[in-house]
């Protein structure tokens, strides 16, 4: 089905010249999603820079049952911001709606709207002396807007939580046009069902997310960042107990990584090296915050670790002396997914089981997928804090990226089945787009698809929200 011309007219005039791209070069980022994994089309993109243009845009597609599909910085790991290929659904960017509408530093709150980049919004809490806590590596390109609509988990979730525990109040146009205006940073409102967080993780699918009242945090003075290496999952978890305790819950970022990872960094990532002089099999990027300048937090952390190597719990650790060693040691743990990327395909999966279960979970893993693919190389890293591992295999060395995704189907299954049997989540942080939409079937209670249902058919009955995504 094709969209009208005047329609198209009608919304051009809407945003005005300076709001819609028309030529197939400028348009062209906005088909293919982040992973390459999908290839849409569309014959106009809107760039309104107001939410009351959002507002008269969806009036008119609704009325004319045309499809929008909302996009932020386009970073998203499963397809869900990429039009059908028929060209008949209008993109919607947000991305000039990047005004920092207020910050508020005593109610540690600031409102923002959803074409803010992530950093901007990082720069203008910290330009009041608090922290936005949200942190992920994409955060140069991703936008607010995106962040919310997939409840964006990152690497400080252990302390701060997903998106959802980080905003107050949203501003949401319906795709009806009407604007729900909850915008209010209170942190205590008990008035009826909780709006804001049906749209967070909605991908887009309920309603444009068009601002946003987040929270604040006070920024830690002292901060301690160690690279841990030690010989299994379970002493990786066992440790993150111990520090927790030992800290008062002061532990902001808990990742494990395997020595797979760490390799293909150090062989393909420029400007790293091993903060060890060892080799381990599995290593820990850890990072503590304390609110008050502490002289003694660094020394405390550093006798707690050499007792746990006294006690065989971990092999050995670094702790940055300085900013710059502290971002080497992200840039390791950063720059895993790109290292992965560049020893050609991989089948990824995005997973979570609880902590404690977490252990068990990859070597169960590990061995179905061996089953399958003996010479898969399995990359299992990621946020052990939040119980969410990034269960990735990449192709075998010397194979052709097309036999090896062939087998995708069955490792995913396997795998996904396995989270079934762990009671774990398919999809822990990236969302279902297009990319999980069977999943979500197979593993979701069928009670709460239906409760989903009623809910998408409730706000969008003419089914033009993102169409053809979670759904
Ligand atoms: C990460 O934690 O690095 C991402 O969520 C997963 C990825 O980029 O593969
Ligand atoms: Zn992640």
């Amino acid at each position: 089905m094709t969209i009208s011309t005047s329609l198209l007219a009608e919304l051009r005039r809407v945003v005005g010249p300076q709001g819609y791209l028309d030529q197939a070069a400028d348009i062209e980022p906005f088909l293919v999603d982040h992973r390459q994994l999908y290839r849409g089309a569309t014959p106009l993109v809107l760039r309104p820079d107001s939410t009351q243009q959002v507002s008269n845009i969806m009036r008119l597609c609704n009325e004319a049952r045309v499809g929008v599909v909302p996009v932020g910085g386009n970073t998203s790991y499963c397809g869900g911001a990429t039009p059908s290929e028929d060209g008949s659904q209008i993109v919607l960017s947000l991305s000039r709606m990047r005004r920092i509408r207020s910050v508020d530093p005593l109610n540690y709150t600031l409102i923002a709207e959803a074409g803010c980049v992530l950093a901007e919004v990082q720069a203008a809490a910290s330009s009041v002396d608090r922290l936005f806590p949200m942190s992920l590596g994409s955060e140069g390109s991703c936008q607010l807007g995106g962040n919310l609509s997939t409840n964006a988990g990152g690497t400080a979730v252990l302390r701060y939580g997903m998106m959802r525990d980080l905003v107050l109040g949203l501003e949401v146009v319906l795709p009806d046009g009407r604007i729900l205006d909850s915008l209010k940073p209170l942190r205590k409102d008990n008035t009826g069902y909780d709006l804001r967080d049906l749209f967070m993780g909605a991908e887009g699918t309920l309603g444009v997310i068009t601002a946003a009242a987040c929270k604040l945090f006070s920024r830690p003075a002292s901060s301690v960042t160690a690279f841990v290496g030690l010989a299994d999952p379970q002493r990786a978890v066992d440790l993150l107990s111990r520090l927790r305790t030992f800290t008062g819950d002061a532990v902001s970022t808990f990742e494990l990584i395997p020595r797979a990872a760490l390799e293909l960094v150090l062989e393909h990532i420029p400007n790293t090296a091993n903060p060890l002089d060892q080799y381990h099999d599995w290593y820990v990027l850890l990072e503590i915050g304390m609110g008050r300048h502490d002289e003694t937090l660094r020394g405390a952390i550093e006798s707690e670790l050499a007792d746990a190597m006294e006690q065989g719990q971990i092999s050995d650790a670094a702790l940055a002396n300085n900013e710059s060693q502290r971002e080497m040691f992200w840039r390791l743990r950063e720059s895993i997914p790109e290292a992965q990327r560049r020893i050609g395909a991989s089948i990824k999966h995005d997973v979570s089981v609880t902590t404690s279960e977490l252990p068990r979970f990859i070597i169960a893993a590990s061995r179905l997928v061996r089953e399958i693919s003996p010479q898969g190389r399995i990359v299992s890293y990621g946020h052990l804090g939040d119980g969410n591992l990034h269960f990735n295999v990449s192709r075998p060395a010397g194979g052709d990226d097309e036999s090896f995704l062939r087998l995708a189907p069955n490792i995913n299954r396997a795998v996904h089945d396995l989270i079934a049997r762990y009671g774990g989540s398919i999809s822990a942080e990236h969302g279902i787009g297009r990319l999980k939409r069977e999943e979500l079937v197979r593993y979701k209670q069928p009670v709460a698809l239906e409760v989903m249902r009623a809910i998408k058919q409730a706000l969008d009955p003419n089914g033009i929200m993102n169409p053809g995504k979670v759904l």
